[in-house]
């Protein structure tokens, strides 16, 4: 029997794994899942024995979409073609006739359990990714606060706040202050704990902002490390002043976080940003881009060749600022997060960027508080904790706002949800595909089916929603997470541990050919002029 047949070798293959497992565990974190990322290959997934076949509906990558089966074993896609024979009892098969049957999203920005404003992020690793899975998302990159600047120190923590993991997840690493430490550091977690990406907070004066200084230090160090900089956009010392002008106005509540930063100081730290990587010719990734001010200087850095990716979060993407006059303060505070929902008419600007590729991939920058958090400030808006809900409700509202309104393909759904993160962060093809030898991180979406997001149902920990009483059409009914379906028809089977922490190695894509650019630019430089003596000689 095929199916039989494809199982014994990865069996075989398993055996070995867990042999060496045993022989290597003393030296390895017990969360991690074996590997870096690059080829796909080889079991390491679930390697609980689960064999499932899905059968007769659509698989799409982002490449293309195609009617096959998948047949999966051990946590990895073992087949992907049409007319798979069942093959024998202890197969699960799951009909997925007239659905689409896609990677699991993977969304490049959320902030579970993060100690933030003199706060905690209510959403920990299991909660979180309770909610992730229910919506369809199967991984997650996270960005590691350091403590007190040292990384090591932020990593130890993070590690033991995802061992609740119950889905995979990465690193990103914030970048708070500068020194050699700091720097050696660096080295230290792209090398040796699989962090390719560090993000800098151009924003939030006095706690997690860095100073064009330390930018361009960091830049460097990226370039060197074949690490990604990641940047919050915004001007930190600005918007400093625009809250002092507001409170000064006697504006304290919410609708004083938007008027305080409004868009000309995102599109200024964004092009400041971009420009800085121009001059260190480093690639860049600004992320949450909520207005066109800064998708525009992303286009224009674009279209001068520049490497340069902007990420859209699903709330600027489908809100706007409306929410933060509400005249109650419960419900406005609900909608400050930063850089702010913008004004209507930004939105859609951002989806137009993003159907046309401006804009590369749909994070969701999960942060979420809870009401009594977000009363912290009741009476000063600087006080309100900055963050929205999004990590389960992403794969959802890009559905039914982009494909099922015709801006994007059902092909370029996956590659804006799910592919395009795992190339960028050069986890593609374990990650962000379905294809032999993938993890087996996979939804079923029915497009016929709507639904329906709000606190009564969602598995958020926190009492609100900011898409509380959204509907639409497409339903995730069925998710896989490395072989082993934990959503299925309204029943969650999240398990806590179960996720594994996934290594995301340095010099992804975005790095061909900038030695080759280099070079072009020392030959451009026609220097030094040799003068005097030396031009005799
Ligand atoms: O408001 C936000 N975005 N909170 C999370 C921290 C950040 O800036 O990403
Ligand atoms: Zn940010
Ligand atoms: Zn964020």
């Amino acid at each position: 029997v095929a199916a039989q047949a494809m199982a014994t070798p990865c069996r075989l293959r398993l055996l070995l794994v867990l042999l060496a497992a045993v022989a290597v565990a003393a030296s390895h974190p017990a969360h991690e899942a074996g590997g870096g990322g690059g080829g796909a290959g080889g079991c390491g997934g679930g390697g609980d024995g689960t064999r499932i076949l899905i059968k007769g509906g659509t698989v799409v990558n982002a490449h293309r979409a195609e009617e096959a089966d998948v047949y999966i074993e051990d946590g990895v896609v073992v087949a992907v073609r049409p007319n798979i024979p069942v093959g024998d009892d202890n197969v699960r098969v799951i009909d997925a006739t007239g659905k689409y049957v896609m990677p699991g999203g993977i969304d490049p920005h959320t902030h579970l359990e993060m100690e933030f404003m003199g706060t905690v992020t209510i959403d920990d690793f299991y909660s979180g990714h309770a909610a992730a899975l229910a919506g369809g998302t199967t991984m997650h990159i996270d960005f590691v606060i350091p403590v007190n600047g040292n990384l090591t120190a932020g990593l130890e923590s993070y590690k033991h706040k995802a061992e609740k993991a119950a889905m995979d997840y990465g690193f990103h690493m914030a970048i708070t202050k500068w020194n050699d430490e700091v720097s050696r550091e660096m080295e230290v977690m792209v090398k040796e704990h699989g962090i390719n990406s560090f993000k800098f907070f151009m924003a939030y004066k006095g706690s997690l902002m860095v100073t064009d200084d330390l930018l361009l230090q960091g830049l460097q160090k990226c370039k060197s490390l074949g690490a990604l900089a990641m940047v919050h956009a915004e001007n930190g010392d600005a918007v400093a002043e625009g809250q002092q002008r507001m409170i000064d106005l006697g504006i304290t509540g919410p609708e004083g976080h938007a008027l305080s930063r409004p868009p000309v100081l995102e599109g200024e730290a964004t092009s400041r940003a971009i420009r800085l990587a121009k001059f260190v010719n480093t690639p860049l990734y600004v992320v949450h881009v909520m207005s066109t001010d800064a998708m525009e200087e992303i286009a224009k850095a674009k279209r001068e060749g520049q490497r340069v990716i902007g990420e859209p979060v699903v709330s600027g993407l489908v809100l706007d600022d409306s929410w933060l006059w509400d005249p109650d303060f419960a419900t406005a505070s609900k909608y400050v997060m930063s850089p702010p929902i913008r004004e209507a008419g930004h939105n859609k600007a951002l989806q137009a960027a993003l159907s046309s590729g401006i804009l590369q991939l749909v994070g969701t920058d999960h942060c979420t508080f809870n009401s009594t958090q977000k009363a912290f400030g009741s009476d000063d808006f600087r006080k309100i904790p900055n963050g929205v809900n999004g990590i389960e409700e992403r794969m959802h509202i890009i559905w039914d706002s982009m494909v099922e309104t015709g801006k994007i393909t059902v092909t370029d759904y996956v590659r804006v949800t799910s592919t395009e993160c795992a190339k960028i962060f050069n986890i593609y093809p374990r990650k962000g595909a379905i294809l032999k030898g993938s993890d087996a991180d996979i939804i079923i979406l029915n497009p016929k089916r709507s639904f329906a997001m709000g606190t009564r149902t969602h598995h958020s920990r926190s009492d609100t929603n900011v898409y509380e009483g959204r509907k639409g059409k497409g339903m995730v009914e069925v998710t896989i997470s490395r072989g082993r379906v934990v959503w299925e028809d309204g029943n969650l089977n999240a398990v806590p541990g179960a996720g594994r922490y996934v290594r995301t190695p340095p010099f992804g894509y975005f790095f061909d050919g900038l030695d080759k650019s280099d070079a072009v630019y020392r030959a451009s430089l026609r220097a030094p002029v040799r003068r005097g003596e030396a031009a005799a000689a």
